[in-house]
This record gives structure tokens, sequence and C-alpha cells, in this order.
């Protein structure tokens, strides 16, 4: 069936051996880089996008409207991929969206990174008070109503591009990566990077294991859901959820606040093999990889799918 695409990434993202690492760790160490895409200062985001994108430009939309935390990946790559499109960009954010009441300090500066990044897309970024994901949600509608209200066309697109459609853009990546890894690693939140991994080596050897940047067990449930999503939408059987393989101890503090493990992987993988890390998803997902290894729950040979999210390098606030 045809699936509207635009071109934004430059595809296949390299996939190449980390020699010094893989003696280090002991196991055949491979690297998958979305960090290095071409677009928007590279990411996981930039696949997503290109099947998002095109399908809101054959609805017709005006003004897209996400939702994040203020140093989202994803709101920065949307901005620029609205801007290449003729669109408008508008986003609710938070600084830390959680679950918890009072929430965790704030691990990343307000301004810098990936909200820099936005300005020069002009991105309409609109900061909330920190509350909860149903309330930021609530806000991303308001934000909606807004522009139509302005008389726009809107395309709503849900956090981090986890509808079907950004899964199925992951499932199509899977084919970037031969049958022949024993095991898949990466960060794993909002779920669409997970669900279309597990859609495309399911009947392979190859296990995929996600590194949790959110500290919900619940995760598996929304995993199944957007499953269910991309089944209907490819036709086939949904992953069930028992069968999705998150980590949940490599969070550290909090969604959204760096970890001294994930800022300890960012310095091993630099300093080892010249490759950097952000210290909100992918470091903590090789600080993960790292953990596995040592306890001898993963060996043979490795790939870890770097998912970009270097900007917030740039927005620390502090150094673990
Ligand atoms: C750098 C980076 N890695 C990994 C992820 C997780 O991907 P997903 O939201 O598809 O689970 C994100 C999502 O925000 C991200 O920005």
């Amino acid at each position: 069936m045809h699936r509207p695409k635009i071109s934004l990434i430059q595809a296949p993202t390299p996939l190449h051996r980390l020699d010094r690492a893989s003696v280090d760790m002991g196991i055949d160490l491979w690297i998958k880089r979305d960090d290095l895409t071409g677009f928007a200062m590279g990411g996981n985001k930039g696949r997503k996008l290109e099947y998002i994108m095109g399908e809101a430009l054959a609805q017709g939309a005006e003004a897209a409207v996400t939702c994040g935390a203020t140093q989202s990946n994803f709101i920065r790559q949307l901005g620029v991929a609205a801007a290449v499109c003729g669109v408008q960009c508008a986003a609710a954010a938070m600084q830390t969206p959680c679950e918890f009441n009072p929430p965790l300090t704030d691990g990343l500066t307000r301004d810098g990174g990936n909200v820099a990044l936005g300005e020069w897309v002009g991105i309409d970024l609109h900061v909330y008070p920190d509350g909860t994901w149903d309330e930021l949600n609530a806000h991303a509608e308001d934000l909606a109503q807004m522009y139509e209200r302005r008389g726009l066309r809107v395309y709503r697109i849900p956090v981090g591009g986890s509808s079907p459609t950004g899964a199925y853009a992951f499932w199509e990546a899977g084919r970037e990566v031969g049958p022949d890894f024993d095991c898949i690693v990466f960060a794993s939140s909002s779920g669409s990077t997970q669900v279309g991994l597990a859609h495309a080596f399911r009947d392979t050897k190859t296990k995929v294991l996600g590194v949790a940047s959110d500290p919900e067990p619940e995760i598996v449930e929304d995993f199944a859901e957007l499953s269910r999503g991309l089944a209907a939408l490819m036709g086939g059987e949904p992953v069930d959820t028992n069968e999705f393989r998150v980590f949940q101890d490599m969070v550290g503090p909090g969604y959204g606040i760096p970890s001294k493990e994930g800022n300890d992987a960012i310095r091993y993988l630099a300093r080892k093999e010249g490759i950097f890390l952000d210290p909100i998803y992918s470091g903590k997902a090789f600080a993960g990889l790292l953990e596995l290894v040592k306890r001898g729950e993963i060996e043979g040979r490795v790939c870890f799918w770097h998912t970009g999210g270097l900007p917030n390098l740039f927005a620390m606030r502090s150094m673990v």
C-alpha cells in the first residue's frame, strides 16, 4: 500500500564496527549511526518525520502541533521538517514532564541546546509549568485549537512522533540492519523506535532490547497499543505486551535528568571511539549496554543503535 513519504534523511545511515570498544568490552560491537542522518543535526526522529510529514502534507496540513519536554529532540526535528515543508510548527512543552509531585529538579537549561535550534527555524514553543503527561497533552490540544481558530488546518502529532506512522518508519529502518546480530540495544521512550524494530526483527534471532529513559513500568502497555496500531496499518499480528524487553534500571534520577552512569558512558565512548552520546537518552542506553555485558546478559554480535540527541550536550546544567 502506498504510504506518503518525503525525503529528509540520508539513508541508510552508517553501520560500522567499534574495534576498540569491542576488544575492551569482550563483544563484537557495532553501531548504527542515526546521529548522522544529515538532517537537522541528526537523530532517530528524522526517519519518523519522513512519513509523518508525508501524511501531514497529503492531508493538506498548514500547521503541525505536538508536545514534549522543553529540550525535546523531537520538537527540534519536527520544527525543521515543518519549515522545510512550508508548514508552521507549534509545540506545548514542560521543562520536565513528570508524574511525580513535586517534579524533580531541572536537569537541562531552559535555553541553548534544542531550544536554540528551534528558534532558528521559528518553532512557536509554549512552555507551561511542570505537570503530568496528561496535562501536557491537554495543553497541546488547546494549542492545536488556537491554530484552528486562526483558520489553519492542523495536523496533531503525539509526543516523540510515536504514532503508528512513526513506528512504521522504524519497521522500515530495521531493513538497514542485517538479521545476523544477536541483539540491538537503544534508548526507548515514547515507543515508536522499539515498536518498529520489534516488528522488524520478530522472526529473527535478533533480540530487540530497549533501555528506558522514563521510569514507568507501564510503558510496555503503551508499546503494545502502538504495536496494535502498527499491525492495523501494515497487516499482520501485533507484538504482545510481555514480548517487549525494556530495561528500566538505567533512568537514574528521572526522565530528562542526566545520570552519573549515563555521563560516564558518554565519556567512555567519546574517549574510546570518538563518538558522542547524549545525556538523556543514548548515554543512558549505552550505560545499560555496558551493564548488561557486565552482568553477562548479552554477548556475541551486538548493535548499538545511536538515536542522536546531541544538542542536549549543550544544555547541561552541571556535570555529574
Ligand atoms: C535521542 C533520542 N533517543 C531515543 C529516543 C527514544 O525514541 P522513542 O521516543 O521512539 O522511544 C528519543 C526520543 O525522544 C530521543 O530523542
